[in-house]
């Protein structure tokens, strides 16, 4: 390993920590040099398969090694602010999973605790890597799409639980259903191509109408039948922005929803243009002479996702640059979740206070 080479640990060894590792492999000037899992036997597996040299029988051991300078930290979400918290404390600087973490209070600390340490709290969320993302959101900065005022996202599985009867599934361990799994992928990403406006109040409602009848079972994630199902499987949203914007957001799991694509969109609307984003493929609209016209986006050429996205991992850490998915960014988007729970418990409008 070259001197100036970037010593990762990666924490969890599951679904996520194994996608991590093989992408770390493609990325110059880092390297995996350690690995810890809950389960032993899975980090052992994981360290032969990728070439890793130390397997540590639990992340504080992990954390206690001072040659690793940054961690991956993959594992469900209750465990997400505990492990961020020591990191940050132990001079490391950390990549973390999606949702930043189980509510927002836990995210809170990560947030203070990253702002005190002077380390890299980066979260993971790769959809701003991809070709299409870039490409639509040097449209928006060029002004071609005015002032967004209005968005509109989602992702709608028709039959896609992941692990049911597992963490993902259990409230106290996951924090939610869909919503916190892959609806904070699309509350992120909009919120970046619309500029990062604060969120300022929030109505929404859930339902679970699936998942507690075993049914829209989807196959991420290994289920444990003998666990339960008590999040949502469908939420629905509307976010009110301080610069006067609206965001609407729908998730499923799983649902009846005949009609409408699998993939995840994003609909933005501007006072000069506007912006579609269905699964890959893109679209530019606007007016001229009273007709609409469309274009097709084209992606940005290079590499994938999450490889950028870790290349950007490192350059922050070399150059101490804030991220652009930061601490910040995390802790908003656990902000605008709690708020959506809240407010289909108590069926009122939530309003969120920044100050
Ligand atoms: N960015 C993405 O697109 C994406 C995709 C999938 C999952 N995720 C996120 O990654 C995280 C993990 O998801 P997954 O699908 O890999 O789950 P998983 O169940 O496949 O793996 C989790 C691993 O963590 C281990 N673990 C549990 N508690 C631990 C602890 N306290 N310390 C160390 N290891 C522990 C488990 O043994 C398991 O191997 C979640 O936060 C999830 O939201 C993100």
């Amino acid at each position: 390993m070259s001197q100036n080479t970037i010593s990762i640990g990666i924490i969890g060894a599951g679904g996520i920590g194994n996608v991590h590792m093989g992408t770390l492999a493609q990325v110059d000037g880092a390297e995996v040099t350690a690995v810890a899992d809950a389960y032993q036997p899975l980090a052992e597996q994981r360290a032969e398969e990728h070439g890793i040299k130390t397997v540590y029988p639990d992340p504080g051991a992990l954390l206690q090694d001072e040659s690793i300078d940054a961690v991956v930290i993959g594992v469900p979400n209750k465990f997400h602010a505990e492990l961020a918290v020591e990191a940050l404390g132990r001079g490391k600087h950390v990549l973390l999973e999606k949702p930043m973490a189980i509510d927002s209070a836990a995210a809170r600390t990560i947030y203070e605790q990253a702002e005190q340490s002077g380390k890299v709290l980066m979260m993971s969320h790769q959809m701003r890597w991809r070709g299409l993302s870039r490409a639509v959101k040097a449209i928006i900065e060029s002004g071609e799409v005015g002032r967004i005022y209005n968005a509109k996202t989602g992702w709608l599985r028709k039959k896609g639980i992941p692990g049911w009867g597992s963490w993902f599934t259990r409230k106290d361990q996951s924090g939610g259903g869909p919503l916190i799994d892959i609806g904070v992928h699309m509350l992120d990403l909009s919120l970046y191509l619309m500029g990062n406006p604060k969120p300022v109040s929030v109505f929404g409602s859930t339902y679970a109408e699936f998942g507690p009848n075993k049914e829209g079972i989807g196959n991420w994630g290994t289920p444990n039948w003998d666990g339960y199902y008590d999040v949502e499987d469908l939420a629905s949203a509307l976010i009110k922005l301080d610069n006067g914007a609206t965001l609407a957001l729908d998730v499923s799991w799983a649902a009846h929803s005949a009609g409408l694509p699998e993939e995840p969109f994003i609909h933005l609307m501007g006072t000069k243009g506007g912006i579609s984003i269905i699964g890959e493929k893109g679209t530019y609209v606007t007016h001229k002479d009273n007709q609409v016209v469309e274009t097709e986006i084209a992606p940005l050429e290079g590499e994938e996702d999450r490889i950028l996205m870790m290349k950007h991992f490192i350059d922050c850490i070399r150059e101490g640059k804030a991220p652009i998915t930061s601490a910040l960014s995390g802790y908003t988007n656990n902000r605008i979740l709690d708020a959506i729970y809240e407010s289909s418990k108590t069926g009122h409008e939530v309003k969120l206070n920044w100050d």
